[in-house]
């Protein structure tokens, strides 16, 4: 990791632990098995409730969010609670993820539902949902004004609606044979782009940029939030488990419409017959992966995850950032199209 990235991220990361735990009750005594689900998420305790610190994911999110913060003029610390509050809607939509994709592990974890069962799994997701949209409210302690709370607020509301509905077509698309890949590009927006959007809009918001700026830091995360799920897809196939912390076959078994699986499923017959008939087994798994690399799916995807990134890095120009974020800004653009977890 370069030096402007390194230093930011040691400033920032620890404040934005102490606001998500603040927030999460952690340190409340004695302690609340009902926030124990969330924290055990979050990665501060283990299954029995004791506390321990675990890989709790990478806070890509909120890193963004503080580091556009700072790039764009502002403080960072006052954009804190909108880091935090993204973090912990993250976190929501993967516990509730992890219910509607069936995956046993994440971060190398057993899932909440794996441990406490779906139902109790649910309303963990619903309350981490609440507790997000509350900690919007703590940007009025950081002199943030009432009316870009409101609009903070409005964003974040209008973003998880977004969010849901991709979640709806990703879902859709697992039993439908007719995907495009601008049906797909649609779904990964509203998945995952629109919040690392969300990210840096906010931070720009909070650091009171004029509305072009702000525009052009939204476009920043959106093209980053594309790239960003497009390597999430190779890694679902090609990734080590032991790096990314999740099951690498989930995706090709409950016939995930990826987009190296599009790309292989419009060049090969086989392929989509597969995908119409086959109940999916380990040997599913093996044929689909060998039929991928043949057609030359992985380099596809990885080209445009790369256009992507290149389209995210001329939005952060434009904004014209300033000072060491900016550079951290751009380093961890480029740290996320070559990572593998
Ligand atoms: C996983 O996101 C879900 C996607 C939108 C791809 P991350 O890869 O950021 O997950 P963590 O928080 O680091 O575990
Ligand atoms: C996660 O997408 C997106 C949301 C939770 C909104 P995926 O299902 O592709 O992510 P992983 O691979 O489980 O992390
Ligand atoms: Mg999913
Ligand atoms: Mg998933």
């Amino acid at each position: 990791m370069s030096d402007e990235l390194k230093n930011l991220s040691q400033e920032m990361l620890p404040a934005l632990e102490d606001e998500m735990r603040t927030v999460l009750k952690m340190e409340d005594t004695p302690p609340d098995p009902f926030f124990g689900m969330m924290q055990y998420h979050m990665g501060w305790v283990d299954a029995q409730l004791q506390p321990v610190d675990e890989y709790g994911g990478k806070r890509i999110r909120p890193l963004l969010t503080l580091l556009a913060c700072q790039a764009a003029g502002g403080k960072w610390s006052q954009a804190l609670p909108a880091a935090a509050a993204i973090e912990i809607l993250h976190n929501f939509s993967l516990v509730h993820d992890d219910i509607e994709d069936a995956s046993p592990t994440r971060r190398g974890r057993k899932t909440v539902w794996n441990i406490w069962g779906e139902p109790q799994a649910i309303n963990c997701g619903d309350a981490m949902f609440a507790v997000a949209h509350l900690t919007i409210c703590r940007l009025s302690e950081r002199d943030v004004p009432p009316e870009t709370v409101v609009r903070a607020f409005r964003r974040f509301d209008e973003t998880c609606l977004n969010l849901t509905h991709g979640q709806y077509r990703d879902m859709d698309f697992e039993t439908r044979n007719d995907v495009r890949v601008d049906d797909y590009i649609k779904m990964i927006t509203g998945k995952t782009a629109v919040l690392l959007s969300l990210c840096t809009e906010l931070g720009a918001l909070v650091a009171a940029q004029d509305e072009e700026v702000i525009t052009h830091y939204a476009e920043f995360g959106r093209n980053l939030g594309l790239a960003f799920q497009v390597i999430d897809d190779i890694l679902g196939i090609w990734g080590d488990e032991t790096k990314t912390g999740k099951s690498a076959a989930t995706d090709i078994v409950t016939k995930k419409k990826t987009l190296p699986v599009l790309y292989g499923l419009e060049r090969n017959s086989a392929l989509q017959e597969m995908y119409r008939v086959a109940e999916p087994d380990n040997d599913f798994v093996r044929q689909v992966v060998e039929i991928l690399d043949q057609t030359g799916a992985r380099e596809y995807a990885e080209s445009r995850a790369s256009t992507y990134s290149a389209a995210a890095l001329w939005h952060l120009e434009v904004a014209r950032p300033v000072g060491e974020a900016a550079e951290a800004l751009s380093q961890l653009a480029a740290m996320l199209l070559q990572r593998d977890y």
